[in-house]
């Protein structure tokens, strides 16, 4: 590991590397009006955990994409352990190229890592490499009120200013060609248990490393968990089930 990745120090060895959980995913997968794929790729993938659920529950090959070439190679030594390795393929790719590489996807899955090229491109480039009644489930991170607290408001103005409501998030969806089946949201507990408790400590001690991007990055984390904790409920995380219409 580079001593001075600051994702590396953060995020190495975490089998969640955002809000979720086995449960939430296979739960989602259920919603489906199917359960047998052609192509399934996974968009973001990470370390896996989700990789893992679709390529159990569904027996089938998954093709695991993401830019990060140490979270593969951890996804790789993952699906060696669970004895699976014959049912993941791992791409180190950027997610906008998925269609120039994958043609006939039916199922296309993404968990907390759309955002990274913005949600309607992924929608919209993603769309081009899939069947004509091929599915897309994509978690996304959405205003679930109104009103938040003004220090949330503030927080997001600058992390994540494109963040849209439920509503606007199925009206791009909508805009971008699909149709939507249901979604799903993440209850607080998903983002708490295996992530921001593991992050949590992990980011208080690297305030502490000898350089500087390491250190901003830890208070980054740390801010952002802090925003959470007095967030009311005002945003959270939301699966979209989607078909391409
Ligand atoms: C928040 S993590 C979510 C990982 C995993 N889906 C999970 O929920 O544990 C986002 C992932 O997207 C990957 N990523 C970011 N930009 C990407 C891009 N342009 N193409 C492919 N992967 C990308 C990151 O390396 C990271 O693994």
């Amino acid at each position: 590991m580079n001593p001075s990745d600051p994702i590396a120090l953060l995020f190495g060895g975490l089998e969640k590397l955002g809000p979720g959980g086995d449960a939430h995913t296979l739960h989602v997968l259920r919603l489906l009006p199917r359960q047998h794929f052609q192509l399934v790729v996974d968009a973001g993938c990470g370390t896996g955990r989700q990789t893992f659920v679709l390529a159990k529950e569904l027996r089938a090959v998954v093709h695991a994409v993401d830019s990060y070439e140490p979270f593969l190679n951890d996804l790789k030594y993952r699906a060696g352990s669970e004895n699976i390795e014959q049912l993941v393929q791992t791409h180190c790719m950027d997610m906008a190229e998925i269609p120039q590489v994958f043609q006939g996807i039916d199922l296309l899955w993404s968990e907390g890592a759309a955002y990274n090229i913005g949600f309607p491109h992924a929608l919209a480039t993603w769309r081009s490499g899939m069947v004509a009644d091929g599915f897309v489930v994509v978690s996304e991170l959405s205003w679930l009120k109104d009103h938040a607290p003004l220090e949330v408001k503030k927080f997001f103005r600058s992390a994540y200013p494109g963040m849209q409501s439920v509503d606007g998030n199925i009206e791009l969806a909508k805009t971008a060609g699909y149709r939507l089946l249901g979604t799903h949201i993440l209850p607080r507990a998903a983002w708490v248990e295996g992530y921001y408790d593991v992050l949590a400590p992990r980011a208080k001690a690297l305030l502490a490393h000898p350089e500087l991007p390491v250190r901003e990055y830890a208070a980054e984390t740390i801010r952002e968990i802090e925003v959470f904790e007095h967030s009311e409920d005002s945003y959270g995380y939301v699966f979209y089930v989607l078909q391409r219409a």
